[in-house]
């Protein structure tokens, strides 16, 4: 239902997405993963419109876009939760929720109090909708743009790295809300560093590296070691001396020596990173 096709977008001197092409499906959870500077969040800036591609071409359905813009992708039901949530922080929750949209002549607190109120029993939030959006906890103010996205009847719902605020028991919550985002219908591209996540939440997992895709694939037809290797570029055998560098015995000279002998040891310190993710 959302398909890229050659989309290429560089920077001065980066080249942030290289003729991506890739899909979404209806209904389904998509993690996005790769390592920093792999290209997720200009992939997503391009969707939701934030962004101009140099060429390539989103389509939503059969409806093909060269330019795509915030209002058009909004009328195509893409909604996206940032980091840095962007509310308006002296007004309420409701109206924060339902803010730019026209209910009749008159402006009635009263009516979007109730709406907001019957949406958050609909979903099981604990919110209250008249108290003002600066009082809420990380975790709430992603509720208060998930109930926005909700109430615009998103159809895709991109979430760029929503757990990193939060605490366990917020996650759970979140993740309930996600399945039932998709019990509805809704796609969720889901950004995360973090796999236990993606194994958990995720139908299928995209990787990108270096601005380029790799690939796609079920979630149950994977592992940690595969999404490793295909986000790193090599194999862990490859990546990882079978006796890890005993550093401390090292004076700092030969450590600086070792490190910049070769690209491969630069590389090696990036797959370090990863190796602690496999735990
Ligand atoms: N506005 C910009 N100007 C110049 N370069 C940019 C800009 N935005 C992104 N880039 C570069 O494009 C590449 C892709 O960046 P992007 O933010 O999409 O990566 P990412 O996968 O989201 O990384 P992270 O995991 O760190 O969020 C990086 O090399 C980044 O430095
Ligand atoms: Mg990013």
């Amino acid at each position: 239902m959302l398909t890229l096709k050659n989309v290429t977008k560089t920077y001065p001197g980066v080249i942030a997405l290289n003729n991506v092409s890739m899909e979404f499906a209806g209904g389904e959870v998509h993690a996005l993963l790769g390592e920093n500077g792999a290209g997720k969040t200009t992939l997503i800036k391009i969707i939701s419109g934030a962004i101009q591609p140099d060429s390539g071409t989103i389509a939503f359905g059969d409806q093909i876009y060269r330019h795509m813009t915030p209002n058009l992708a909004i009328q195509n039901g893409v909604a996206v939760m940032y980091q840095d949530i962007n509310l308006v922080r002296p007004l309420s929750v409701a109206e924060n929720i339902f803010l730019g949209r026209r209910f009749g002549k008159i402006f009635n607190r009263a009516r979007i109090y109730e709406m907001a109120r019957k949406l958050f029993t609909e979903y099981g939030f604990d919110l209250d909708p008249s108290i003002s959006v600066s009082k809420l906890s990380a975790a709430n103010l992603q509720l208060v743009e998930i109930c926005k996205a909700i109430s615009n009847d998103a159809r895709i719902m991109i979430m760029d790295e929503p757990t990193a605020p939060l605490a366990t028991n917020e996650v759970d919550l979140l993740f309930s809300i996600i399945r039932r985002l998709k019990e509805k219908g809704v796609t969720v591209i889901y950004i995360s560093h973090r796999l236990d996540e993606v194994f958990s939440i995720a139908d299928r997992i995209s990787i990108l590296r270096d601005g380029c895709y790799v690939s796609t694939i079920k979630t149950a037809e994977t592992n940690r070691a595969q999404l490793i290797n295909k986000m790193v570029g090599r194999t862990l055998s490859e990546s990882f001396p079978p006796e890890p560098t005993n550093w401390g015995k090292l004076s700092s000279r030969r450590i600086i020596l070792l490190v910049t002998a070769s690209r491969r040891s630069i590389l090696n310190c990036t797959a370090a990173r990863y190796w602690a993710l496999l735990g």
